[in-house]
């Protein structure tokens, strides 16, 4: 079934799991993603990212990932991920997504507070979740315009009071789009910003975090961890062994299976890793 955010983050806030959220491209993704949190029986995030909101547009992606979200036995909820611009943001919101991240983690504070408060008038008055980051996750590669800055604890303190989001991402070490694990997490860090403000948080770049400190992540205020690369990974991965193993075969759809196979079995690891202990 389709949910928002809000209707799953502050559960998962409290509990000692979290939920995934998983970055999908298309629809063979998003089959894999959901059958997997439907294995699991757990709820999870589909996240349309910035590159496919610009090669499809995010009406495109609404149509895609609606049908299937509602369809679903378990709770769906379909989120825009990092976006820089209202306009897309309220594209999305008009097309249906039912959770939208408005990034003014580049921004100056006041002018983050001053553009993610407008955006907030809209999502709450629509009953739509909104995502904001303080601080500045960094890129391993792809972004490398985007700072690397920690959260710090004061100023997310004032975004809490003053921006109207429902949840927070923080940067407290981890990166985005790491090909392995092992950045190292400042769990200091997290506890100050756990002290400082009452929101659920969102760890994003979940990658290059090792199990052990997902394990330990996920007990604390963190409801959602933003998850991409290693699913790319194993879905890339699975169609280039098959294709080199099979070079006469050309057809989309005997690629495809081989891929959701693999990605199916890599979601739900993630999906496993941060349920509830
Ligand atoms: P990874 O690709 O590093 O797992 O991070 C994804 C992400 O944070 C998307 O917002």
């Amino acid at each position: 079934m389709l949910v928002s955010l809000q209707d799953i983050s502050p559960e998962a806030s409290r509990s000692t799991g979290a939920i995934a959220c998983c970055n999908v491209f298309g629809i063979e993704e998003a089959i894999a993603v959901i059958s997997a949190a439907e294995e699991a029986k757990r709820p999870v995030i589909l996240a349309v990212n910035k590159d496919m909101a610009e090669l499809a547009g995010v009406e495109a992606m609404a149509g895609l990932l609606l049908p299937l979200a509602k369809a679903s036995s378990t709770k769906v909820c379909i989120h825009l991920d990092h976006c820089y611009e209202e306009e897309t943001v309220y594209r999305a919101i008009h097309s249906g997504f039912t959770s939208v991240m408005f990034d003014g983690s580049q921004l100056p504070l006041s002018e983050n507070i001053r553009r993610t408060r407008q955006v907030a008038n809209v999502t709450k008055s629509l009953g739509i979740s909104l995502e904001g980051e303080l601080g500045s996750v960094p890129y391993q590669e792809g972004r490398d315009h985007i700072r690397s800055a920690l959260t710090d604890p004061d100023e997310a303190s004032i975004y809490e009071e003053q921006s109207g989001i429902d949840v927070l991402a923080i940067s407290v070490g981890n990166v985005h789009r790491m090909a392995e694990a092992g950045t190292p997490i400042n769990f200091d860090l997290v506890s100050k910003l756990e002290q400082a403000v009452s929101l659920p948080l969102v760890i994003h770049g979940t990658t290059g975090i090792t199990e052990q400190d997902i394990r330990a992540l996920k007990k604390r205020r963190i409801a959602k961890f933003n998850v991409g690369t290693t699913l790319r990974q194993a879905f890339g991965y699975a169609i280039r062994e098959r294709m080199k193993n099979e070079p006469d075969k050309y057809d989309r759809q005997y690629f495809a299976g081989t891929a959701i196979d693999a990605l199916r079995k890599e979601a739900k690891r993630v999906i496993t890793l941060l349920a509830p202990e």
